[in-house]
């Protein structure tokens, strides 16, 4: 079935790919596209948060006994992109490019930094140290 590292990897790029095309959007001032994209953006990256939250965050820390370490600073991380995600819609709904573009911007860098640590450590250490793993890639899938 592959590993949680190639899975979770494939998908990080999915969202990349959606939010440059976003990006590329508004920046074209084109609205009604970018909407329609970063729509599109913002599902995929709360179907991934979902994934890591709900199916493979619990599993390493039940499995490593884990608590406050990885998936601890993971989860705070992904609060705060969440609150970009709103603050990137708000703009979006106020038609403010400028707007627009700096929180793309900055939601960009975090993502870039975010992927990196669960790319370079987090997943690898899953596939190393989980028993289980087509079942957690399988119940990934599910959602
Ligand atoms: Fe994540
Ligand atoms: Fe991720």
């Amino acid at each position: 079935m592959g590993t949680i590292s190639e899975f979770m990897t494939r998908d990080h790029r999915r969202c990349d790919v959606l939010m440059a095309e976003a990006e590329a959007a508004a920046e074209d001032h084109d609205w009604g596209k970018t909407e329609q994209l970063t729509r599109k953006y913002v599902e995929a990256m709360e179907h991934h948060f979902t994934m890591e939250e709900q199916v493979l965050f619990p599993a390493f820390e039940e499995q490593t006994g884990i608590i406050q370490g990885p998936t601890m600073i993971m989860k705070s991380e992904h609060r705060q992109m969440r609150g970009l995600m709103a603050q990137l819609q708000h703009a979006m709904e106020r038609r403010d490019e400028s707007e627009y573009l700096d929180t793309s911007e900055t939601l960009l860098i975090m993502m870039q930094q975010h992927n990196m640590k669960e790319e370079g450590m987090l997943y690898p250490m899953s596939d190393e140290q989980l028993s289980g793993v087509d079942k957690i890639i399988s119940e990934m899938q599910k959602i």
